[in-house]
Order: structure tokens, then C-alpha cells, then sequence
């Protein structure tokens, strides 16, 4: 059986992907597919690293049942050979992903995070300079986009 290497990549690696990294393992546990993923985070800067989740996004996201345990970390290049599935917050986190390799095959395996938004695409907006709404927004667009990755995923079609 093949596991799936799954990472989510934002700026700090404080809100927006240790978010989405705890939900999609979440929704992984949930249908009893854990060994069937490894799920991880970054950063594409490392001013946060070491740092747990900013208290603000794991707030939001215990009101929602959801526990983040994540110490942030930065992305390497080595990262892109390590996972399969690498989903970019917004588009300067994709930009700055892209920037770290010119291998085209690697770069086939980086994708935009709500390019699989069942709503609409875009950002994930950066919620860290905003008010606790911002950070419920986010949770939003992470919770129904983490289910249609997953549900993509498990039909082959990502
Ligand atoms: P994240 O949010 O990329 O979703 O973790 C941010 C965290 C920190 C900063 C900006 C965005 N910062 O400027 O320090």
C-alpha cells in the first residue's frame, strides 16, 4: 500500500496551513485512513519557526473540535522530494514554493490550496494582522476545502 505525503505550506506556518494540516488529519482519522496519509506543514519563512500555532487560530479552531498540536517549521527544497501533494495557501506562498526547485516534475506535485475550494478559488486570506472573524473565515475555506481534497484523493483524481 502507498501512503500519500500530503503538506500544506502558508507564510508563517502559525494560522492558515497548521490549521489545515490538523484538519485534513482529522477528516483522515475520521474515515479510518491513517495509514493511508502522512500529513505535514511549513512555512515559506522561518520567522515563526519553532513556535506553536498562533493562540488566535487554535481558539477558532478548538470551538470547532479541532486540537492543534504543531510547532512551526520552514520548508525546504528536500520537502518537495519528500511529498506528493503540496498545497499552497496563497500565491505568494505558491510563488516562493516554485522558487526552491526548477526540477519540473517536483514542481508538477504543487498545487494551489483553493483550486479545490468546492465554492470559489483564490487566497487563503492571511488572517494574522485581522480579528478573530478573520480566523473563522479561514477555518471555512480549510474545512470545505480539506474534505474535497480528500475526497479527490481517495478517487484518484488529483
Ligand atoms: P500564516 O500567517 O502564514 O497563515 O501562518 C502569518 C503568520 C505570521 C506572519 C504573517 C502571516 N508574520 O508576518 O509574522
Amino acid at each position: 500500500m502507498s501512503v500519500k505525503r500530503v503538506m500544506f505550506v502558508c507564510l508563517g506556518n502559525i494560522c492558515r496551513s497548521p490549521l489545515a494540516h490538523a484538519v485534513f488529519q482529522e477528516m483522515v482519522n475520521e474515515r479510518g485512513l491513517e495509514d493511508h496519509y502522512s500529513v505535514q506543514s511549513s512555512g515559506t519563512c522561518a520567522y515563526h519557526a519553532g513556535e506553536p500555532a498562533d493562540s488566535r487560530m487554535r481558539k477558532t479552531a478548538l470551538g470547532r473540535g479541532i486540537k492543534i498540536n504543531h510547532k512551526a517549521r520552514q520548508i525546504f527544497r528536500y520537502d518537495l522530494e519528500e511529498y506528493d501533494y503540496i498545497f499552497a495557501m496563497d500565491k505568494n506562498n505558491y510563488q516562493n514554493i516554485r522558487r526552491l526547485t526548477t526540477n519540473e516534475d517536483l514542481l508538477k506535485n504543487v498545487f494551489m490550496f483553493r483550486q479545490f475550494d468546492p465554492l470559489t478559488p483564490g487566497d487563503v486570506p492571511d488572517p494574522y494582522y485581522g480579528g478573530q472573524s478573520g480566523f473563522d473565515d479561514v477555518y471555512d475555506i480549510v474545512d470545505r476545502t480539506c474534505s474535497h481534497i480528500l475526497d479527490l484523493l481517495e478517487e484518484d483524481k488529483i
